[in-house]
């Protein structure tokens, strides 16, 4: 019953695990866990203890012949302690604990294992690696239990980047860089997603935060490293014509197709699509379907979105399908 309840905010993800900052897989979100804990239940301890003064006011008895001189040194006290000490107590810790927390999170690291710059885009995440020389999108593989600087850039509007799971938010404005330092304690799937509006598909603006062992890690980059696969077969062949011969090369590139497109307009690269889980920045899944969906009417499932329509007949779809497809 409970998982029924659930699975509605999962959407496309088919993941019972959705991205809560209190269920920490970092070090960095641990302590902002634990600090959110602690503001909940001193805050709690204060709207308890209001509650009780208020419930005690109105249910003691008249006394007439109650002693108006100690009844006065009684509520002195109480404005000076309620008012003033406890106040500056409570503040004066979470302050502390606030502080130790933001430090944890926000210095970069001075020896990353690893440099990724992330840009933003309306309405998507070009994935840069800068110690690798490859670039992919939506989705970032990190190794587990190692220190990752992630550069933050934008394209165009401010977008914030958020892997609740891993990692406090921080936000891409043009023109500047801000670094994120970013360690997974565990290996998994972490849904992330832009945290500022930035336009029409905001909200369908995420990306996959895969962090695996460094051996897959490795084996993940050696093949992200590789030009594009050669078709195999004779529709995979036709397929690579197809995207050769339409309007697809004037935005994306395929590394060893063709790399960089000649209008110098970024769009995801797609030397990997087939290894990647969505499609759109985790708007649909990445299957046949949905690829051949979208390429076909992109304003239908992601209204404003920057992908026009491609103009294909139904062979000249299905053999660049099979090509896509073809591009692990
Ligand atoms: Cu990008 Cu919201």
């Amino acid at each position: 019953m409970a998982a029924l309840l659930i699975l509605p905010a999962c959407g496309w993800f088919g993941n019972e695990n959705t991205p809560s900052a209190l269920d920490a897989r970092s070090d960095a979100v641990q302590r902002l866990a634990d600090l959110w804990w602690l503001m909940f239940w001193l805050g709690t301890g204060v709207f308890v203890a209001v509650l009780a003064m208020t419930a005690y006011a109105l249910i003691r008895r008249r006394d007439r012949e109650r002693d108006e001189a100690s009844d006065q040194q009684f509520g002195q006290t109480l404005t000076v302690a309620a008012g003033i000490i406890i106040p500056i107590v409570i503040l004066g810790v979470v302050l502390f604990a606030s502080v130790g927390a933001s430090d944890a999170t926000s210095a970069p690291l001075d020896e990353p294992a690893l440099t990724i710059e992330v840009i933003g885009y309306q309405f998507w995440w070009e994935v840069r690696y800068l110690d690798y020389g490859f670039s992919t999108a939506n989705e970032i593989h990190i190794p587990v239990g190692q220190p990752v600087n992630i550069h933050l850039r934008s394209h165009d509007v401010i977008h914030s980047f958020w892997v609740p799971q891993i990692q406090a938010k921080r936000d891409m404005i043009p023109g500047e860089v801000n670094i994120l330092r970013l360690q997974a304690n565990e290996a998994g799937e972490f849904r992330g997603l832009c945290a500022e509006f930035c336009g029409l598909q905001h909200a369908l603006m995420q990306f996959i935060l895969v962090a695996s062992p460094p051996d897959e890690f490795a084996a993940w980059v050696a093949n992200q490293q590789q030009p594009a696969r050669e078709p195999t077969t004779p529709a995979q062949e036709q397929g690579r014509l197809v995207y050769l011969q339409s309007s697809c090369v004037y935005c994306h590139a395929i590394r060893g197709v063709n790399d960089p497109p000649p209008t110098g307009v970024i769009s995801p690269d797609l030397t990997h699509l087939a290894s990647r889980r969505t499609l759109a920045a985790g708007a649909i899944a990445n299957n046949t379907g949905n690829l051949g969906g979208w390429i076909v009417d992109p304003q239908g499932i992601k209204p404003g979105n920057n992908m026009p329509a491609t103009n294909l007949t139904s062979e000249e779809l299905r053999a660049l399908l099979a090509y896509l497809e073809s591009l692990e």
